[in-house]
């Protein structure tokens, strides 16, 4: 089988290591990929949003089987292309991969089926936000309606910064025509867990929960960023939690998009937010999550190009996911200023060291640059182990992280911390 993995991150670094493991695969590309994803797959310089390039390319390599990593060629409509070109492909629609690319969708969604979440309102003019936000208690969360690389979502402790961050999208249009609506919405306490599954669009596979650690600083302090960690099984998604997540979050989300005429085929990936043992959905996102897939995917035993095809092939009922009795801890290395501004196009030494059993290295942002591997974004790599405890998860994953030096280096210390027994 000829696999493309579309995609450049540690998300797709995970994806390409998993699927290479794969004795079905005979050919693997990745575009663009990176340093560490040209270690075992052809990297083409193709951007994930020319998705007639990606067509083009696909149909001329006799790819059998595409798969999405990110979510703006999904919102793009690179699943309805492929699929009008009889292209195999691993991603939901375009109208399908709303439930990420409009917050106020996925809410309407969530009202309809029932689904447990935060109570919220949805605003198009500047004066009814701000009318509403008058009656309002704080802290309150403000969401811009569309994708804005994560950096949408403000969580408001005070009526002034609640109405600065209405005025921000509305108004000023900070985040363009993504916030030329905003959801406003009850704030939740508790614990995130993430929750990813494989669908076809009936049946619903979920994988191992995880925890993604967002903020940039030690204890969950300063801004938000892509994720600096994370860890999996999160202890705290007990099986029975587990079940009551897919039978009320993930299949009335999968039916609802079914009846409306728009059948998800992809990972459906729930951000959860756990207040007493109950589950309330914060957000959803139409594609696997960074860096919970670097946690989660070297639990996987069973063959993900197996997985993906039948998923593909809307035959997933045939299959069933096995894991393997470890856990896992990702520990993220950025540069210095992320997630502000930052340099790049610094060396990277000792990856060769770091690399052990049971570690893997997966790589974010990197280039290969005369002959050197280079920083070349905000999150550069991923340091995944994996052992029959978190204690010796992290034990090795910060073990193989301090091996690797590049300028400006910066990870958090606190990865998994909460789960050391
Ligand atoms: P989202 O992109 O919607 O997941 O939001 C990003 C982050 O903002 C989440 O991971 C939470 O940490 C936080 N957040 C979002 N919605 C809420 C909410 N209703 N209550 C509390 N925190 C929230
Ligand atoms: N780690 C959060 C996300 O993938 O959206």
């Amino acid at each position: 089988m000829n696999i493309l993995v579309v995609g450049g991150g540690g998300r797709e670094h995970a994806l390409v290591w998993k699927l290479a493991q794969s004795p079905r695969v005979t050919k693997l590309w990745c575009a663009p990929g990176n340093a560490g994803i040209g270690e075992l797959a052809t990297c083409v310089p193709i951007a994930v949003t020319d998705i007639a390039g990606l067509q083009r390319f696909a149909e001329e390599n006799a790819v059998d089987l595409t798969v999405v990593g990110p979510e703006a060629p999904l919102a793009l409509g690179l699943a309805d292309r492929f699929r009008q070109r009889k292209l195999a492909v691993f991603g939901p629609t375009q109208q399908a991969a709303r439930i990420e690319s409009s917050k106020s969708f996925a809410k309407d969604l969530m009202l309809r089926q029932r689904i447990p979440t935060a109570d919220a309102r949805i605003f198009d003019r500047v004066d009814d936000a701000l009318a509403h936000l008058e009656r309002c208690a704080f802290p309150i969360v403000i969401k811009a309606d569309g994708l804005a690389q994560g950096k949408g979502v403000v969580v408001a402790g005070t009526a002034r910064e609640a109405r600065d961050a209405v005025v921000n999208m509305l108004e000023r249009r900070a985040f363009g025509d993504a916030g030329a609506r905003v959801v406003i919405e009850e704030h939740l306490r508790g614990d995130e867990l993430t929750v990813m599954a494989f669908t076809d669009g009936s049946t619903v596979l979920p994988m191992a929960a995880a925890q993604d650690h967002k903020r940039i600083g030690e204890g969950e302090t300063g801004p938000n960023t892509g994720g600096m960690g994370a860890y999996a099984p999160a202890p705290l998604c007990t099986p029975a939690l587990l079940d009551e997540m897919v039978r009320d979050v993930l299949a009335p989300a999968i039916e609802g998009l079914s009846r409306a005429g728009s059948p998800f085929c992809g990972i459906l990936y729930a951000g959860i937010m756990v207040t007493d043992g109950r589950p309330r959905v914060l957000e959803f996102n139409a594609r696997f999550g960074d860096p919970e897939t670097q946690a989660v995917l070297p639990l996987l035993k069973t063959d993900l190009a197996d997985v993906l095809q039948a998923a593909a092939e809307h035959r997933l009922d045939q299959v069933t996911l096995e894991w393997a009795d470890r856990v896992a801890v990702c520990v993220v290395l950025s540069s210095g200023g992320y997630p502000d501004s930052y340099h790049k196009g610094f060396p990277i030494t000792g990856l060769p060291d770091a690399a052990q059993d049971d570690v893997a290295v997966f790589h974010a942002g990197t280039a290969r640059r005369d002959g050197a591997t280079v920083t070349d974004g905000g999150r550069v790599l991923g340091v995944t182990a994996w052992a029959a405890s978190f204690n010796a998860a992290r034990a090795r994953a910060y073990d193989a992280a301090g091996r690797i030096e590049f300028e400006g280096r910066y990870c958090r210390p606190d990865i998994a911390a909460r789960v050391l027994t």
